[in-house]
């Protein structure tokens, strides 16, 4: 099974039609969605349209769609964040404001196979970004592989009996093959906001039947997703740091 994982969209449409043009010519069987599907960008509607028309097999909620579906306040959102989700719960539809709050809290086991989560799967907001988080989780949970999100830093932890090893995976494409008798952590990075120091759009296909990862990473047209971002009136920080992939 070859599994589509996609996370942290972010209501850039221009870098999520160019990952999807990209995978037109691969093969792939199911998509899985790890959350953040709105927020930041300039176009929440036609994500989520896009992201539905996929027929995920999974897909679960981040913070930013709490937020911006109104299920979360987003107390502990910055003022940028909060600004942007603000923006974009007056602006979706019915039918997408539905479709976001009806997402389930991760973790979610799929096909008894792997788990994923958006931040981490004790807690969906908290963030794995090194090996000290990472152990965290490996010791407090015993799912032998789960794809998480919300750092927007495509990395793989792995965690055999007598060390943690830390993947950090270079552009344009990265594979990966998960050995036997050790767990793995894999975030597949961001597509809509990437903050890796890299601006591509960044996400996963997991080949369950060879147990390799690959991370791929696509070019977009920024300039465009800068401009809607500018001319809706979103904060310039959400359109500058694009360019920069921070
Ligand atoms: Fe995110």
């Amino acid at each position: 099974m070859r599994y589509l994982i996609l996370s942290d969209i972010h209501s850039n449409r221009e870098a999520l039609v160019a990952v999807l043009n990209r995978v037109r010519r691969k093969r792939w069987d199911k998509a899985i969605i790890l959350g953040d599907v709105v927020g930041y960008g300039a176009n929440p509607n036609q994500t989520v349209e896009m992201v539905r028309a996929l027929r995920p097999h999974v897909a679960i909620r981040g913070n930013h769609d709490k937020v911006c579906s109104g299920v979360e306040d987003g107390e502990m959102f910055n003022r940028v964040a909060l600004q942007a989700a603000v923006w974009t719960r007056e602006r979706l539809t019915p039918s997408n404001l539905h479709w976001l709050r009806s997402l389930p809290e991760g973790p979610v086991v799929v096909d008894g196979a792997f788990a994923v989560a958006h931040g981490t799967p004790i807690d969906e907001d908290a963030y794995i970004f090194g090996e000290i988080e990472a152990l965290n989780v490996f010791r407090q949970t015993a799912f032998p592989l789960c794809f998480f999100g919300h750092s927007h830093f495509p990395v793989i932890f792995g965690l055999s009996p007598d060390a943690i090893q830390t993947v950090l995976t270079m552009p344009p494409s990265f594979r990966f093959r998960l050995e036997p008798g050790v767990r793995y952590l894999v975030n597949p990075g961001s597509i809509g906001q990437p903050r890796d120091g890299n601006p591509l759009a960044s996400f996963a296909i997991f080949d369950s039947d060879t147990r390799t990862v690959t991370i791929h990473r696509v070019p977009y047209r920024v300039e465009r997703t800068q401009k809607k971002i500018l001319d809706a009136g979103l904060p310039r920080p959400l359109a500058d740091r694009l360019a920069l992939g921070r």
